[in-house]
């Protein structure tokens, strides 16, 4: 039976004569130049790949290129590209791109690939067999590509006793009982998955630095990151670790972590060498710090930037980078205060350091205000910094997102943060040209997403969340794809290109989101789940809690007064026309009026309804849909092999029982607290 081990990177013979014969030509003969470690890398999977499709041993040479076929090489050791394509066209060329052009030489095709960086290779090799597997020919290929984000990293929260911090895939892949795995070849296969959407670089333990994780960069465990980077590097990846604040404190035996004190700076500088002995290409740091709890700069009366900068001079003789995270917020705080606004945090903290960040260091900035909510605005602190490297992260894993038991394609919600515009430079700033480093000019640039991925046999838990493995990889690339593009090619790579499967499957990922929507937290005003593990309905689950995490329902209203006028003022993080945007009542979104605005249930929405119609509506209707998505999908039982059918059946029928629960409990909630009935009369308990 077929387990969805192979993901996207699923091949299959090709069926078509024709295209058999077409595809021979050119894989009669393989050229290319020995050396490098990745280019062997990408040879293999060519020849794994292509040696599928065409049924045929690929035959590789590096020499004497004669006749049809492809040839592959590095621009500046391949002087033969040169004359073919030209200097004009490579010399434009930025790192980590490539060309793939199709031409003819006395009369036989040939193939062209060329790139500036390894990396490239790798990635126009993954990008033809892409090609191939949606069943394109390769005679008339004139395309240039480039990735937009210098850093497309994904972040492991995989500790090493084998847990997975909001992980919904089975156990961590890396480590078991404190220790490495001894097994690398799923490492190896997790490494091949990410190179082929074009990730370059992966944390390897989770931002929660726990007393065994706190010893990876000790000599104890370098050894063992080293193996497992140098598995990353063969794949164009870059390693990171996430490092404990407390280190020199907690393993190195000084009496300190003061970023200031000479002797911290001197232990994390000899460890940072010692980091670059093991690794050469070692990425560098990422710092979880004064955030829920983990230690910081704070401690010793130091700010962020002197936090950072101390680990960046470090990291900088070596070409490390510090990646800083900046979910920073008062986790203590007293739910009968109202002035407090957790959603301010981020900003209030960063933006008084803008420009006092050293070059190496990059501030890590979560897409939304709050905590990966499945709506929420997009983060003011981008486009508030102008001085100062930044870098998106999203969350891939589902935390609230139905954590793999629910569908909930998240390109279709990245979509819009990427896109959404922050006018921080006037009209036009996205997001995405932020975080490039393009808008403010910044040296480095990127975006990171903490990863779905565990040790059951389809990776994702629920096998058509790989999409959205797939799909972060591909944004990040390119923001500029859409969520359609992205759905379609998923598809088409994961389970063939007939058009019946492709359609409905597409169409399933792209309906799915405002479905989750639809049927949990209403409006924007998000948290409504049950404490701790987040899954399930729970309303006022975190109503008293100490984590500044609140909806303010009470028998005439619901949500947040974060206006400026009368509220907590987050919403003047925005520049104009983006804050008046959100101060209006009548002119906030509909989707974030609870986020913005204490309302009440009488309110009416621009969509004409009221709030309290709204969610009773909603709410019955993302149930109603949610059973839809079964159906949708049994229509698929004859065209998809029985092991992913069935995978995918189970899943979404436990999430068509459990939006029936989400819709009563919300709704009942609402019913007792309002009063106020549904007029179409529907059960309410
Ligand atoms: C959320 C999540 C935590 C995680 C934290 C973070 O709060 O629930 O598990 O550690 O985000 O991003 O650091």
């Amino acid at each position: 039976k077929e387990s969805g081990y192979e993901a996207w990177l699923r091949y299959r013979p090709c069926e078509s004569e024709e295209l058999l014969g077409h595809y021979r030509k050119y894989f009669n003969r393989v050229w290319f130049r020995q050396g490098l470690e990745i280019m062997r890398t990408a040879m293999q999977e060519l020849s794994h790949g292509a040696g599928i499709i065409t049924r045929c041993t690929v035959r590789l040479c590096d020499e004497g290129w004669q006749g049809a076929g492809i040839a592959i090489g590095l621009i500046d050791d391949f002087s033969e590209l040169k004359d073919l394509l030209g200097n004009e066209i490579l010399g434009t060329l930025p790192e980590d791109g490539y060309l793939m052009r199709s031409i003819e030489h006395e009369g036989l095709p040939r193939l062209v690939l060329a790139a500036r960086s390894a990396n490239g290779m790798l990635y126009a090799v993954f990008h033809l067999l892409r090609l191939m597997k949606s069943v394109q020919r390769l005679d008339r290929l004139n395309i240039a590509e480039h990735p937009r984000n210098a850093l497309r990293m994904i972040n492991q929260w995989d500790n090493m006793d084998g847990s997975i911090e909001r992980g919904y895939a089975g156990r961590s892949i890396f480590y078991r009982d404190d220790e490495f795995v001894s097994d690398w070849s799923r490492i190896r296969d997790y490494a091949r998955l990410l190179a082929s959407v074009g990730i370059n670089a992966i944390s390897l333990n989770n931002v929660n630095v726990h007393e065994r994780e706190t010893l990876l960069i000790t000599d104890e465990l370098l050894p063992k990151v080293a193996q497992t980077a140098s598995i990353f590097s063969a794949y164009g990846l870059r390693t990171y670790l996430s490092i404990n604040f407390a280190s020199p404190r907690q393993i190195g035996g000084l009496p300190t972590a003061d970023p200031l004190d000479e002797g911290v700076r001197a232990w994390w500088k000899e460890r940072a060498d010692a980091i670059y002995r093991h690794i050469p290409d070692f990425g560098g740091f990422l710092v979880k710090a004064d955030s829920e709890f983990r230690p910081g700069p704070y401690t010793y009366g130091r700010n962020h930037a002197d936090g950072a900068n101390m680990l960046a001079d470090a990291l900088e003789p070596h070409g490390g980078l510090v990646i800083w995270r900046c979910f920073v917020y008062d986790c203590l705080q007293d739910w009968r205060d109202r002035k407090p606004d957790r959603a301010r945090a981020a900003y209030d903290h960063y933006t008084p350091l803008d420009g006092r960040f050293r070059e190496n260091v990059l501030l890590q900035i979560k897409n939304g205000p709050m905590d990966f909510q499945v709506r929420e605005p997009v983060s003011p602190l981008f486009g508030g910094l102008s001085k100062t490297n930044q870098m998106l992260e999203l969350q891939i894993t589902q935390e609230y997102t139905g954590q793999q038991k629910h569908l909930c394609y998240l390109p279709s919600q990245w979509k819009e943060i990427v896109d959404f515009d922050t006018f921080a430079l006037g009209e036009g700033t996205s997001v995405a040209q932020i975080v490039s480093g393009k808008a403010f000019g910044r040296r480095h640039g990127g975006v990171a997403a903490v990863s779905n991925i565990g040790d059951d046999q389809n990776w994702t838990g629920h096998l058509l969340a790989q999409a959205n493995l797939y799909g972060y990889g591909r944004l990040s690339w390119n923001m500029e794809i859409g969520e359609e593009e992205i759905a379609w090619e998923w598809t088409c790579l994961t389970f063939g290109k007939k058009e019946k499967v492709t359609d409905t499957i597409c169409c399933m990922l792209l309906d799915s989101w405002s479905i989750y929507e639809s049927y949990t937290a209403p409006l924007g005003v998000g948290w409504m789940v049950q404490p701790n593990h987040h899954y399930g309905p729970s309303v006022d689950g975190y109503e008293y809690s100490k984590w500044g995490t609140y909806h303010f329902a009470d028998c005439h209203g619901i949500g947040v007064n974060r206006t400026l006028l009368t509220g907590t003022g987050y919403s003047a993080q925005y520049p104009s026309p983006q804050f008046e945007r959100y101060e209006s009542l009548q002119d906030c979104p509909d989707e974030l009026l609870l986020f913005f605005h204490h309302v009440p249930y009488t309110h009416r929405l621009q969509s004409g309804k009221t709030v309290i119609q709204h969610i009773y509506d909603t709410h019955y209707e993302g149930a109603e849909r949610a059973e839809g998505l079964v159906e949708r999908w049994k229509t698929l039982e004859d065209d998809i092999d029985e092991g992913r059918y069935r995978q995918v059946l189970d899943r979404l029928q436990e999430q068509a029982e459990h939006a029936k629960e989400w819709r009563d409990v919300i709704n009942t909630y609402f019913l007792r607290k309002s009063g106020i009935q549904d007029i179409h009369k529907r059960p309410i308990y």
